[in-house]
């Protein structure tokens, strides 16, 4: 697909990113379940935004399940603020719905 990057770190970790005319979204992001808790989806977050900007994106926008505290901590932490909500976007695997919430930040500055 046009514009995918990948983002690969030092641990068991990834994120896959796509950039179009000066938006770049995060795709996925994940640390091997035995690796997490030890700052790598951080990093993997900032990596991600560093190739980012450096291809031109000014902002970013992600996707993520509502009930997904874990990443949407890091989000929160790293800057990112909701900006949307799409309702009943997921089923969970007991067949329920859960929203999908979209979150945005400013990466570039300049
Ligand atoms: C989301 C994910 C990438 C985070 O990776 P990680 O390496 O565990 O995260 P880090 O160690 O870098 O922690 C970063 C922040 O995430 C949050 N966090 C991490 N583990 C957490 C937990 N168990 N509960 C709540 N928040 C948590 C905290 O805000 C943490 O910051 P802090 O350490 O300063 O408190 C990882 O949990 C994962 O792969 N999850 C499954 C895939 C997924 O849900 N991806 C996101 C799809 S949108």
């Amino acid at each position: 697909m046009r514009g995918v990057f990948l983002v690969t770190g030092d641990g068991p970790s990834f994120a896959l990113g796509r950039y179009v005319a000066e938006e770049a979204e995060l795709l996925t992001i994940a640390v091997s379940p035995e690796a997490r808790g030890r700052g790598l989806g951080r990093d993997m977050l900032q990596a991600y935004e560093e190739d980012a900007r450096q291809q031109g994106a000014l902002t970013s926008f992600l996707e993520v399940a509502a009930d997904n505290v874990t990443a949407i901590s890091l989000y929160l932490s790293e800057g990112y603020s909701e900006s949307g909500r799409r309702k009943a976007y997921y089923t969970a695997p007991d067949g329920s719905k859960i929203d999908a919430l979209i979150f945005e930040k400013r990466i570039n500055h300049s």
